[in-house]
């Protein structure tokens, strides 16, 4: 078995893996929402704080696991740099006290894995990854070779949802609280304007669309329910609407042989059920993760590490750090 500890924002994780069957056996998450809600984000030294508090209080859940230890793997990078390193202290404290070796394992890339949590892996694999700190198109050719073919220069997908519902005063995370009040709105009341809608760049952008909302919001001054549903459903369905639209330039030119979304973001349905659509066209399934592993969790870590394991690569004690940049490849 190997142990994973994830704690590279707002949410404590720990997860157990078997290496034989890629199967969870223990899987639990704190999640700090609540505590960041008031602030409208993630506050990174609170974060720290509370992960402090949270990850032992996992770990003492696992007792009947620890003699059954082959590796303990953690979350590096990248990530909010005081959150990743509460996890690294706990991986390295518990390497050094079990006698284990470590894995450092990159956040992204355990994303892609949460597609393969017990299941045998699939490569290559088009992936398109939307969470709170990343929208990026990853061609994952092999475990050592996944390179960023596209990304944001500005703002992720997660990150948007977040900055409407704080514009809009709903809270936060944004991403299922905008989702929810966009069942209820008219998404063709607001014409709000497709990113890039016009350019071949490969890319995505947000700021655009987000400073759009904004002034929408502000020349509406008092919003009555209907018009924040409103507001939402026409920012939510543009905002996929700019996903689908690069997402299909890329396919023209990369013509991937699978496809697959996995972050945060992909938690929602309007999205998955239109890249479903676009998948349909080109003639491919869409591969999902459960519900359950889109979010930050240390189950998609723990099944990334098994791999890192079976190749022997290893982290030093000493040279196991959090690092705070990431190039192309992962
Ligand atoms: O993957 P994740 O847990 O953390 C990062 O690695 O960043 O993603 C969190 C992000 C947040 O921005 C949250 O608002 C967004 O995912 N999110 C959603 C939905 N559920 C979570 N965005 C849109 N629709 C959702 N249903
Ligand atoms: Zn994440």
């Amino acid at each position: 078995m190997i142990m994973a500890i994830e704690s590279s924002c707002d949410d404590s994780s720990i997860a157990i893996i078997e290496i034989s069957s890629n199967k969870i056996l223990f899987h639990k998450k704190i999640s700090q929402e609540l505590d960041h809600a008031t602030y409208g984000g993630v506050v990174p030294e609170l974060a720290a704080r509370l992960h402090t508090e949270a990850l032992p209080k996992i770990l003492e859940q696992c007792g009947e696991f620890l003699v059954s230890l082959k590796a303990v793997s953690v979350t590096t990078h990248p990530g909010l740099s005081v959150s990743l390193n509460e996890g690294v202290a706990m991986a390295k404290a518990l390497s050094v006290t079990l006698n284990l070796p470590l894995v450092s394992v990159n956040h992204l890339k355990g994303h892609i894995y949460s597609l393969f949590i017990g299941l045998n892996e699939i490569f290559p694999i088009t992936v398109l990854l939307v969470s709170g700190g990343h929208s990026l198109i990853v061609e994952a050719l092999s475990h050592e070779n996944m390179q960023i073919k596209l990304r944001s220069s500005d703002d992720s997908l997660g990150e948007s949802f977040d900055k409407v519902a704080k514009m809009l005063g709903l809270g936060y995370p944004g991403g299922p609280i905008v989702e929810q009040y966009a069942k209820n709105g008219d998404p063709q009341r607001f014409a709000f304007p497709v990113p890039l809608k016009h350019s071949n760049r490969l890319e995505f952008s947000y700021s655009g669309l987000k400073n759009a909302v904004k002034l929408r919001i502000d020349e509406l001054n008092e919003l009555s329910h209907q018009d924040i549903c409103d507001v939402c459903a026409g920012f939510q369905s543009v905002a996929i609407a700019h996903i689908i639209q690069k997402c299909k330039q890329y396919f023209k030119i990369a013509k991937p042989k699978n496809f697959a979304v996995v972050g945060g973001a992909s938690a929602n349905i309007s999205l998955r059920k239109e890249l479903e659509n676009l998948a349909n066209d080109f003639g491919y399934k869409l591969m999902v993760a459960d519900l359950e592993y889109c979010s930050d969790n240390a189950a998609m870590i723990a099944r990334c590490a098994v791999e890192d394991f079976k190749r022997n690569n290893f982290c030093e004690l000493e040279n196991l750090s959090i690092m705070t940049k990431s190039g192309d490849i992962l």
